[in-house]
């Protein structure tokens, strides 16, 4: 084959384009009605509602319209089982492959290999730290920590208490996007943890952003500080686990707790008043443009996007498409409903029927 190629370039565009006709017969290529096909691998279904949710609805829905197969599967937290997903995948004759995955490294093995085999590649929400990913596509995750941040100070500072003692409950420390949300809600509250009016009470990684290992984390933070009256959670997840640690210790409604993702569960929270805000991370524009992405590479393209995120491990600059979170409390909930994120019939439930009404979501 490498001989092949050195004449084609000697030979010239019209030359080659009638050897590589001849070529493509006698090797085992794909015949051209094979219709790009698109592989995206979600990394679990408990660490967040989200990814079952959303993603997948809206990942699906947006392959339906650009008339692409897909092949869309979950590897419930299990390394093993992610890179046995993108091996059969790879066999399976995806044209591109898009993960979200479950940490740097195994992550990295499996875009890699899909790369070695000429598949092209998208970080779907997380980048893969020392990665090859050809496009990361994702929010601006640093900002999604701020507004966290921002909304903390903005629900104790309507409880008026001096010096408020500030547990932190980060994401999983393997995921690069909890460093950055991370990096964000520290922007806002270490300058007042330096200056005293805050009191830190606790920094902790929930390893895989487990949901049930947050609620133990968070009650022996609790145990061993009585006076935490604010819960940086890192999302909905983690803010649920918190606030049921709470309940049991009925301390639920007194201390303020942040979140993310905007799951009916959470907004439920928020419209009951456990939970002091959540941000939105409208999905359906995040699974929209990394499924453009993913046709326009089945196809061969190359679009540029005019952004890049820089990956410290590979000292890499990713073309990135980065889309803007947003915060919600109790008072523009409704936003989120008519964004048709959650619906109706999934949040105003039980007692939260009324707080739905008063807040004119109907
Ligand atoms: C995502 C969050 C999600 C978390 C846990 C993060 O990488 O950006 O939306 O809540 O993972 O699944």
């Amino acid at each position: 084959m490498r001989r092949s190629t050195a004449a084609l370039v000697v030979a010239g565009p019209l030359a080659a384009a009638t050897m590589a006709t001849t070529l493509s017969g006698c090797t085992a290529a794909p015949p051209q009605t094979t219709r790009p096909k698109i592989g995206v691998i979600l990394p679990d279904s408990k660490s967040s509602a989200r990814w079952e949710t959303a993603d997948r609805r809206y990942l699906e829905a947006a392959f339906r319209a650009a008339g692409v197969a897909y092949d869309i599967q979950n590897a419930q937290n299990d390394k093993q089982q992610f890179s046995t997903i993108a091996d059969q995948m790879i066999t399976n004759g995806v044209t591109v492959l898009m993960i979200v995955n479950l940490d740097s490294g195994t992550g990295k093995a499996v875009l890699d290999k899909a790369r070695s085999q000429g598949v092209a590649t998208i970080d779907y929400d997380r980048l893969t730290l020392g990665g090859s990913a050809a496009y990361h596509v994702s929010f601006d995750n640093v900002t999604v920590g701020r507004l966290q941040g921002e909304g903390l100070v903005r629900c104790l500072s309507e409880q008026r208490l001096a010096r408020p003692t500030i547990a932190e409950l980060n994401g999983s420390q393997t995921d690069n996007n909890a460093t950055l949300f991370k990096q964000g809600y520290d922007s806002v509250l270490e300058p007042r943890f330096r200056s005293g009016e805050y009191v830190k009470g606790g920094d902790q990684w929930i390893p895989e952003w487990d949901n049930v290992q947050g609620a133990v984390i968070f009650e022996q933070l609790l145990t061993s500080n009585r006076d935490i009256s604010g819960v940086l959670a890192a999302n909905d997840g983690l803010a649920n686990a918190v606030i049921s640690v709470l309940r049991k210790n009925r301390l639920d409604g007194k201390v303020v707790v942040t979140g993310q993702d905007a799951t009916a569960q959470g907004l439920q929270n928020v419209l009951m008043g456990d939970q002091c805000m959540t941000v939105y991370k409208a999905v359906k524009q995040e699974a929209d443009a990394a499924a453009g992405l993913a046709v326009a590479l089945a196809r061969g393209e190359r679009p540029s996007v005019g952004q890049t995120v820089h990956d410290p491990t590979g000292d890499r600059d990713v073309p990135a498409i980065l889309l803007a979170p947003r915060a919600i409390y109790a008072d523009n909930v409704k936003d989120v409903v008519d964004d048709g994120y959650v619906t109706v019939a999934e949040l105003c439930t039980g007692t939260v029927a009324a707080r739905c009404a008063a807040a004119g979501i109907r």
